[in-house]
């Protein structure tokens, strides 16, 4: 089958990212390869392009997609919270510029066997990575009322989470929901017919919330980005694309957090603590698509591009410091 998917933002990243021909990169998330493949055509001749992905699926439709590059890119499987230690092997000590497009693919939603769509009846899996062992079904009927409600609420900012949580724990003593088309049944069931009516699909926010945790795609994003920081050479880039409010959130604090350096509180009078800053933020509010990308890729209306740029004259440090 066919790894369709339209890389968002590809210009306006591309741009920002100001790829340099013999230049290093790193793509945390290289999906099917659509932004490696412009950033690769920039860096010819000479250049090089890590590209990391969880997802085996995903990898294999890379290769085949970045195949005429040859020796220029390194695939590796991996979760890009532990990048330093993937990229240890490889013998690269600093790049030019780092891409995290953040989420999960198109291919990966609209393959009912994967899980992710409530569209589709699959089986309840989400995984990203296969090798991982907790799926959407084990935390459906295993995870306690409150914690399933609180996961809800917390990765879905769903408002009816405590029915929701509900409704699954009370479906699941009669038979363990195994299929997103179980699952979709009774979240329709628990969401009154007046909510039901207005916005989007009743159960994108549980869907969401779960394939968040699933994946503990929150936990993997603050580390990830303070150790993609510190392989950046003075004056690379770090762009990151995310697609919900809860991402962004991440992406802007550690950002401003890196930037500020200094951590103490506003009360001392000198700064005792001699953090320096590492970054500068370069985008004061995030790139958002243009409506004609959006009317051409759906997927795209939610996309937020924030840059940030290493300091010049910033020591490397260990430990993320
Ligand atoms: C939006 S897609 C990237 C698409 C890509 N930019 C392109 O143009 O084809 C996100 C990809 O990141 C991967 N991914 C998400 N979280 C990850 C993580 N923590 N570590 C490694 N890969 C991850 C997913 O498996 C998915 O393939």
């Amino acid at each position: 089958m066919d790894y369709v998917h339209k890389p968002v933002l590809l210009a306006e990243t591309i741009a920002w990212l100001r790829c340099i021909p013999g230049g290093i990169y790193i793509d945390c998330t290289l999906g099917g390869g659509g932004h490696a493949a412009a950033i690769l055509e920039r860096i010819k001749p000479g250049g090089r392009l890590l590209g990391i992905d969880r997802d085996p699926a995903a990898l294999e439709a890379a290769r085949r997609r970045l195949a005429p590059y040859g020796a220029m890119v390194s695939f590796i499987q991996g979760n890009f919270r532990d990048l330093a230690h993937l990229i240890a092997p490889l013998g690269v000590q600093e790049v030019d510029g780092i891409l995290f497009d953040l989420g999960v693919s198109s291919p990966q939603l609209e393959r009912a066997e994967r899980g992710f769509s409530y569209h589709q009846d699959g089986p309840l899996d989400m995984r990203m990575d296969p090798r991982q062992t907790i799926t959407a079904a084990h935390l459906v009927n295993e995870l306690p009322q409150e914690e399933l409600a609180r996961i809800l609420w917390e990765y879905g900012e769903e408002r009816w989470a405590a029915r929701i949580a509900q409704f699954i724990v009370a479906a699941r003593k009669r038979a363990k929901l195994k299929t997103t088309g179980e699952l979709v049944a009774v979240i329709k069931q628990a969401v009154p017919a007046g909510a039901r009516k207005e916005g989007p699909h009743p159960a994108r926010r549980t869907f969401q919330a779960l394939r968040i945790a699933v994946n503990e795609e929150l936990d993997s994003l603050a580390p990830a980005l303070e150790t993609a920081v510190q392989l950046l050479k003075p004056g690379g880039r770090l762009c990151v694309i995310s697609f919900h409010s809860l991402e962004d959130r991440i992406v802007k604090r550690t950002f401003h957090r890196l930037a500020r350096g200094c951590t103490c509180p506003p009360e001392f009078p000198a700064c005792v603590c001699g953090r320096q800053p590492l970054l500068e933020v370069l985008t004061r509010r995030p790139v958002i698509p243009t409506a004609e990308e959006v009317q051409e890729n759906p997927r795209a209306r939610s996309a937020k591009l924030r840059v940030a740029e290493k300091r010049a004259g910033v020591l490397k440090t260990e430990g993320g410091e």
